[in-house]
């Protein structure tokens, strides 16, 4: 089967096919909304919504030309139904179910942490059920037990701001431009780290639970102090990005510990944190544990896994098909477990 996926839930247009038969991506177009936003320091949803209207036709007609396929070869099409941006998701949902029902095809709605977190399975070599996952997004931190395709527990989440958020917001205080996370990480890379003592929210906490605004508050602190220069910014970005590496590892071993897993998945955009998989990969080797990660254009919000979550879906019998548009800004990810 060949599966459109259609990603629209934030900042990112993406469009991809995915063949169920090959077992590949055939095509992908993705469209970055980054210069959009940026000279507002963060995603406006209006500009969101009308730019993701603009962009969808021509990623879509640029997959079938990648693809070599006429569109009466797909046999269907997947969308983001959540969570993110109401507006957002609802662009792509009625493009979804226009575009289906144009085709006589079913439209499929996909949870977009089911996408990031089955993205992992495109990774050579793949991880087998049953992994734990480590969802670090910009809106979600979370750890899940995954069983299988559709079989999904929480085990723990943030109980504020996600990773990514936190390293936006840090960004932004460091006068950093948005998405702030890659440049931060970039920073980090050329500082010093230990000059700065920054909590590490929840590490000895017993539960799977993260908490990083009061890491967020010492660094507002920090610049905020008399003692603040401007020279010292790449040392608090890597004591920063320290801080919540350590607490991620820390809480992701635990999650395997008590799951008995071995196998432990990274995805969402802060997985494209080089230091953090640098960190973890050693720190689980250690225990001979292994950690995938999906292929690193798929971190970030992408179309192929959408297509790819929908492939799987489909060939385990378990399409979501929808027969009206609707979409869950939020949504919480069991809500789609079996
Ligand atoms: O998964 P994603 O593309 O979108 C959401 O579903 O949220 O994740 C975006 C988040 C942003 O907060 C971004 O700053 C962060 O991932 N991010 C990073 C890196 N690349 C992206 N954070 C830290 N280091 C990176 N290299
Ligand atoms: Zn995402």
């Amino acid at each position: 089967m060949k599966v459109l996926g259609i990603e629209s839930s934030c900042d990112e247009t993406g469009v991809a096919i995915f063949d169920t038969a090959q077992g590949r991506l055939l095509a992908q177009a993705l469209h970055s909304q980054i210069p959009l936003h940026a000279e507002y320091g963060g995603v406006v949803p209006e500009l969101a919504s009308r730019d993701h209207i603009r962009r969808l036709p021509r990623l879509l007609a640029q997959a079938l030309h990648e693809a070599g396929l006429s569109a009466q070869a797909l046999d269907a099409v997947a969308y983001t139904a959540g969570p993110g941006l109401a507006g957002a998701l609802l662009v792509g949902a009625s493009f979804a179910h226009a575009y289906a029902r144009a085709l006589g095809k079913p439209a499929i709605a996909i949870h977009h942490l089911e996408g990031h977190l089955l993205s992992a399975l495109l990774a050579e070599p793949a991880p087998a059920f049953p992994f734990v996952a480590l969802l670090v997004s910009g809106g979600h931190t979370q750890l899940m037990r995954v069983d299988g395709v559709g079989q999904y527990r929480l085990l723990g989440e943030s109980v504020d701001d996600a990773a990514g958020e936190a390293f936006d917001k840090t960004a932004k205080m460091l006068g950093l431009p948005y998405p702030g996370g890659p440049q931060l990480a970039q920073l980090a890379e050329g500082g010093q780290g230990g000059r700065f003592t920054l909590p590490r929210p929840m590490l000895k906490d017993a539960s799977l639970d993260f908490s990083f605004s009061g890491l967020k508050t010492a660094v507002r602190e920090t610049i905020a102090a008399p003692d603040w220069k401007d020279e010292y910014a790449p040392a608090l970005a890597a004591d920063f990005q320290q801080a919540v590496i350590d607490v991620l590892l820390a809480k992701a071993d635990r999650a395997l510990r008590q799951s008995g897993c071995s196998q432990l998945v990274v995805a969402g955009g802060v997985g494209a944190n080089r230091a953090l998989r640098a960190q973890l990969s050693a720190a689980q080797a250690k225990q001979g544990r292994q950690v995938f990660y999906p292929p690193a254009e798929l971190c970030t919000d992408n179309g192929a896994m959408i297509a790819f979550a929908a492939g799987l879906r489909l060939q385990a019998g378990r399409a979501d098909v929808q027969d009206a548009i609707a979409v869950h800004p939020r949504w919480p990810l069991e809500a789609v477990a079996a």
